[in-house]
């Protein structure tokens, strides 16, 4: 069995090589450009499964070099179709950039699963595409609001094609998972996110201010109407969100499911706050972090958290990582690359 992942050498994507590579006897295949990610990774990968990933360097925009990777891999049987921008406030400043690149690339890789007859998709989605929901939880059947930034746009549209290329194709299987807030790092400490620039994700932003690589963490508005003043957020740590993955493709290979396209949300069901966000990373580490109140940030939304009964129900899948654990392994990350780099 040999899969295709996409945005390999990216945070969700790596992690999900390694799950696949732990779990399971499948062959994998990355197509990753380093657009936000760095070629490092794949090194991290093999220092710590000693195997090697072959990974096509090429913009999957441009669709001729994209269909050279399935005419040179014909038994691809699987792909999960991770690239794409993922930064919100990058997203509010630059909005083209984001259409083009997370909507061209699905559409080329659609196009190529199509014509090299691969049976099974899984599309990175996001928790993102309900948009400001004030009845929390939020389920798949969930009506979706208006997105509340141009990344979250991308992604209703991305879900938007693939529902109608899934009826357009019946034999061809595809899974939207939903991603709340992914963080954390690889148990081993080896390998996690890697900031390429500050895009502006909290734990990255907490750890890296902790370790003094950024001067101050600015928490993002204390006037929301939650618990404390701070967002909400369901943060889920990212090799759970990796388990996921091999669960949904086990899934399709298995052909348990029941139609042709399925939405699945990655959560814990635990909604937590910026405050007690910054609790928990202090309890860990042991430091006080220095931050300060800032403005709200255009595009957040106020509070959002999962109900995942059905990732449980039809993939079996259960979050381990507690908060604590998901910024443990995040400062275990950071100190390890704070290192690297001396
Ligand atoms: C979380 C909270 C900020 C930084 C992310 C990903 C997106 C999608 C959904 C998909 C917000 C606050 C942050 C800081 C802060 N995931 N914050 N100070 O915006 O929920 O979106 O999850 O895979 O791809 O970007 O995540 O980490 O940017 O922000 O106060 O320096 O932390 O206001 O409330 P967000 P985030």
């Amino acid at each position: 069995m040999k899969i295709l992942i996409t945005g390999g050498a990216g945070y969700i994507g790596s992690h999900t090589i390694l799950e696949v590579l732990e779990k399971t006897s499948w062959q994998v295949i990355s197509a990753d450009n380093f657009m936000r990610s760095e070629p490092e990774t794949f090194g991290r990968i093999k220092k710590i499964t000693k195997k090697e990933i072959n990974n096509y360097d090429i913009d999957l925009c441009d669709l001729k070099k994209t269909k050279k990777i399935f005419s040179e891999n014909p038994e691809i049987e699987g792909v999960i179709h991770f690239a794409a921008l993922k930064s919100v406030p990058e997203s509010v400043t630059n909005p083209e950039l984001y259409v083009h690149n997370n909507i061209e690339s699905l559409k080329n890789i659609l196009a190529c699963i199509k014509e090299f007859g691969v049976k099974n998709f899984i599309f990175s989605s996001s928790c993102a595409v309900y948009g400001n929901i004030d009845t929390l939880p939020v389920n798949e059947e969930t009506p979706i609001q208006k997105a509340q930034s141009p990344y979250a746009e991308t992604k209703q549209e991305g879900e938007k094609i693939i529902a109608k290329f899934s009826k357009e194709n019946p034999a061809i299987h595809c899974i939207s998972l939903r991603y709340f807030n992914p963080v954390g790092a690889h148990p081993s400490g080896l390998i996690g996110e890697a900031q390429t620039g500050n895009y502006g994700n909290i734990v990255p932003a907490i750890t890296q201010t902790a370790a003094g690589i950024q001067e101050q963490f600015q928490v993002f508005g204390n006037d929301y109407k939650t618990r404390d003043g701070s967002c909400i957020r369901d943060y889920i740590h990212v090799s759970d969100i990796a388990n996921a993955h091999v669960l949904a493709l086990q899934f399709l290979f298995g052909k348990g499911n029941k139609t042709n396209f399925e939405i699945i949300n990655l959560g814990t069901g635990n909604g937590v706050t910026v405050f007690e966000t910054i609790k928990a990373f202090e309890k860990i580490s042991g430091r006080k972090l220095n931050y300060v109140i800032g403005t709200r940030r255009p595009g957040d939304v106020e509070a959002i958290y999962s109900d995942s009964s059905k990732a449980k129900k039809l993939l079996g899948w259960t979050p381990k990582y507690s908060i604590e654990e998901m910024m443990a392994s995040a400062w275990k990350w950071e100190l390890y690359r704070t290192r690297e780099n001396q």
